[in-house]
């Protein structure tokens, strides 16, 4: 369970957020005073802070600072009364993750409270490998390990030690699912930022206007809906390190703004002025083939070979077939241990099914595979008949396949879902579906909303209606200059 420190001498919004935070799973320990939240921090460990600016006695500030000092990483989201935007940047530069200007609605704070929740994620959960023992400075919540013995997983530790720990861009290539994040975090745990910031930016999930309020954040008024002054990732990032995943798909023109900021170190915020200076780690992944990307001037060669400094190519799987059986056993106590299941071995059969398959999700596919296995199986046996593999289904019908892959895909979250959506599972879960449903379509139409709501089959209307209730980000001038995939 993730646990939540909530500071604030307001005794009417600490109950708030006690209850908003409690009613979602999350541990609540709430404080009145920095001093008492001091304390709280030295007996126990917390995955997020929640911080009131002005407080009798040691203010926000002060108890940030302090908080600094003792070396706790945990991000700490400042709450401030409206009208104190500058202030609120001023903490950001001290440390803090984000604010939070009050009164705040509950859609805004869910989503900066999880944002800051998985960045503590990333950061904590130590990335260990064969060869190196990694000493945090705090102790870890739990250990992640990179599995593999072969000659070029051997090749892969040794770069990561070698590079870890110099101040190199690095450029991790390899196809889906091998583990480029995993690689990625595993250079920032060894490395002298550990204990600075590690923010990941997914550029293929996001569309091209906001990733670049993303990266480097806009002032108040920059465009209409920009309501207050957002501090970007790059900023956040001071003395951290930033990993773009899938670089291969960020657009050309954030390209050009990302090269200034590896090769000097400044950039400006969007509709700003002032030059801001960051001194960021980049690490970089990419799917993609980026030499022909560039041939193809999608990519900007200088960007390129800046990245390509040190660059670590992961081996599919299917070439590394000996390393089944460690990752097997590997998943199979991981996910025994977490589903509190008996499962401690792969029969034979079963093994010899595995080495055969190709594996095109690669390592993410065989992880998928045997949490299915041990959430399904009986006994302390994972039998030949629980392994469901992609070629198992290529003969069926199309929409059996779907069915097929709907079905697997719930038995992963399955336990998740029964979790965290408490008695209303079934709202809940439908909820979540739609949402992502939405989500992705409106990407895949360019945020063109008469597509995507023809694309859906709903009216606009209602299309309009489920942006508002779900807080989608949908850029401001679509769909205007937008471009979909029918028109490029
Ligand atoms: N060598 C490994 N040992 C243990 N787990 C691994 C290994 N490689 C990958 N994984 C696991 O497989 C999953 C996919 O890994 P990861 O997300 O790092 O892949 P990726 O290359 O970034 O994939 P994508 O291109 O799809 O984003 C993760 O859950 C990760 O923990
Ligand atoms: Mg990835």
């Amino acid at each position: 369970m993730e646990n939540i420190l909530i500071v604030d001498d307001d005794e009417g919004l600490v109950h708030f957020l006690d209850r908003f935070f409690a009613k979602q799973g999350y541990g609540v320990h709430v404080c009145n005073s920095g001093q008492a939240a001091l304390e709280a921090l030295a007996n126990e460990q917390f995955d997020l802070i929640l911080l009131d600016y002005k407080m009798p006695g040691l203010n926000g500030l002060d108890t940030l600072r302090e908080v600094r000092r003792s070396q706790i990483k945990t991000p700490v989201i400042i709450m401030t009364a409206y009208g104190t935007t500058d202030t609120a940047i001023e903490t950001m530069k001290l440390g803090a993750y984000d604010y939070l200007l009050k009164p705040f609605d509950r859609e805004e704070l869910q989503r900066i409270a999880a944002d800051a929740l998985e960045v503590n994620r990333l950061m904590k959960e130590v990335v260990s490998f064969p060869g190196h023992i990694c000493r945090p400075s705090t102790p870890p919540k739990g250990i992640v390990k990179i599995v593999g013995n072969h000659r070029r997983m051997q090749e892969v530790y040794k770069l990561i030690g070698q590079v870890a720990g110099k101040n190199v861009t690095i450029l991790i290539m390899g196809e889906s699912g091998t583990g480029k994040e995993l690689v990625a975090r595993a250079i920032y745990h060894h490395s002298h930022r550990k204990d600075k910031p590690f923010l990941a930016i997914n550029c293929a999930a996001i569309p091209e206007t906001l990733l670049e309020s993303e990266l480097f954040g806009y002032e108040r008024g920059a465009f209409t809906g920009a309501e207050r002054t957002h501090i970007g990732k790059f900023e956040r990032c001071q003395d951290g390190t930033m990993f773009f995943d899938e670089i291969g798909d960020m657009p050309l023109s954030t390209q050009a703004k990302v090269l200034r900021v590896l090769q000097y170190g400044e950039f400006e915020r969007l509709g700003g002025k002032e030059n801001i200076k960051v001194n960021v780690r980049t690490i970089a992944a990419t799917n993609k083939n980026l030499e022909k990307e560039v041939e193809q001037g999608r990519f900007r060669e200088d960007l390129y070979w800046r990245l390509k400094v040190i660059s670590i190519q992961l081996p599919p799987l299917r070439e590394r077939l000996e390393d089944i059986p460690p990752l097997v056993e590997y998943f199979v106590s991981r996910f025994s241990e977490e589903y509190q299941t008996p499962i401690r071995y792969v029969a034979d059969a079963a093994m010899q099914k595995l080495k055969s398959h190709s594996w095109p999700g690669n390592v993410r596919e065989l992880e998928n595979c045997i949490r299915r296995a041990v959430l399904l199986s009986l006994g302390d046996v994972i039998l030949e008949e629980y392994l469901k593999l992609e070629s198992d289904q290529q003969d069926l019908p199309n929409g059996s396949q779907l069915m097929a892959n709907i079905d697997r895909k719930l038995d992963e979250l399955i336990p998740d879902i029964l979790h965290l959506s408490g008695e209303k599972t079934h709202a809940n879960v439908i909820d979540m579906v739609e949402k992502t449903l939405i989500a992705k379509v409106l990407k895949r139409c360019g945020y063109n909303q008469v597509k995507a709501a023809r694309m859906l089959g709903i009216s606009r209307n209602t299309l309009r209606h489920r942006i508002k209730k779900f807080q989608f980000n949908v850029p401001p001038d679509f769909p205007k200059n937008a471009k979909t995939p029918e028109t490029e």
